[in-house]
């Protein structure tokens, strides 16, 4: 504890844990989202002293035939914790995990508040999530800045990528927690952009990963108000401008972005590695019928061969975990190394939160 503050208590530059959020035993989300949205009132009142006891009482629960470790446990580590670890614990267990692993998953009857509690352990800044794909996002929290992932009708499988590669600023840290699985299938999943990198031969290294390229999005004024929040095309421009992305508007108010960036970056170790949004815009294209509304070619505008693309995919996958969620998971990516995406599944209550911050400097 920091001055006698538990790290779930901690308030961030934007969220005010304990505060604003009603405690829960069990993964819990304010109760006025699941109707609108929005927190209530009455989440406004909650006692942070009550989440205390409630969670200390649950404790981690420990491996057993209901509780199985993770299969992937020998390649990331999981570590069950609660609401009394302090959150300089929390950071250097993560942070150590993080440098090896690129991820590391925190288990233990986490409720919403530990899962706040730990991404402001982490962060002090969060970014909204404004210009990507919505594909059935619900926003969580007033500021726009906890989310679920794409789920619902949008329950098909997602391509390996690094998060907001398609603008200047993006997240350096992504903070899942599982409110519900799946009954099957949905597996979220990982693989190491630095060891997909090291692994290339030199056709696709040359071909792909060293080449800067272009990502291209096409969306007409329904889609493109409702993905930036706004109507107002002076606003939009500004957040693009600041995004270093290209934005112009044709005729029928169609929005037309691009934005170049080099397929591979030092992750925050310094290694280099294969991340970006090259699959998910690149096999959306090759393989969607009719005209896309996102593609990807090298900065200069020629295009990718597609069996470039095709054999990144087969090695990302050889190089893929999945993540087999249980309740009130709390999974923490590096995103400046590992990619992510998720299998496709058929359960409309699978819910999974996401929550994007910067790390500390
Ligand atoms: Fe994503």
């Amino acid at each position: 504890m920091r001055d006698g503050v538990p790290w779930w208590n901690r308030s961030s530059s934007v969220v005010r844990v304990g505060a604003g959020l009603r405690p829960g035993l069990a993964p819990s989300l304010p109760e006025a989202y699941c109707a609108a949205g929005r927190l209530s009132s009455r989440a406004r009142r909650a006692s942070p002293r009550s989440l205390r006891q409630n969670a200390s009482s649950t404790g981690p629960r420990p491996a057993s035939a209901a509780n199985p470790p993770f299969p992937w446990r020998a390649i990331m580590k999981v570590v069950d914790i609660d609401a009394s670890t302090p959150a300089p614990a929390l950071r250097e267990i993560g942070e150590e995990a993080l440098r090896a692993d690129g991820a590391i998953v925190f288990r233990g009857s986490l409720g919403f508040h530990e899962y706040l509690g730990i991404t402001n352990a982490f962060c002090t800044d969060f970014l909204p999530y404004l210009g990507g794909s919505n594909h059935g996002r619900e926003l969580v929290d007033e500021d726009a800045q906890i989310m679920t992932a794409p789920g619902g009708v949008n329950n098909h499988a997602i391509a390996m990528h690094g998060e907001m590669y398609y603008q200047l600023i993006r997240p350096d840290l992504l903070f899942f927690q599982c409110h519900t699985p799946a009954r099957r299938d949905g597996e979220t999943l990982l693989a190491d952009g630095c060891r997909v990198f090291s692994e290339m031969g030199g056709a696709l290294r040359e071909g792909l990963a060293e080449r800067r390229v272009a990502y291209h999005r096409r969306r007409d004024e329904r889609v493109w108000s409702r993905l930036y929040r706004t109507s107002d095309r002076e606003v939009l421009r500004s957040y693009c401008a600041q995004m270093s992305v290209d934005a112009r508007f044709d005729d029928d108010g169609c929005l037309w972005t691009r934005f170049t960036d080099a397929a591979s970056h030092r992750s925050r170790g310094g290694a280099p590695a294969f991340i970006n949004n090259v699959l998910t815009f690149g096999l959306q294209a090759l393989r969607c019928e009719g005209q896309p509304f996102s593609w990807v070619t090298y900065d200069d505008g020629e295009a990718i061969p597609p069996e470039l693309l095709l054999e990144a995919e087969r090695l990302v996958a050889a190089c893929t975990t999945p993540i087999r969620w249980q309740r009130g998971d709390v999974l923490v990516v590096d995103n400046t190394r590992m990619l992510h995406g998720r299998n496709a599944f058929d359960d409309p209550a699978r819910r999974i939160l996401l929550r994007m911050g910067m790390a500390r400097v």
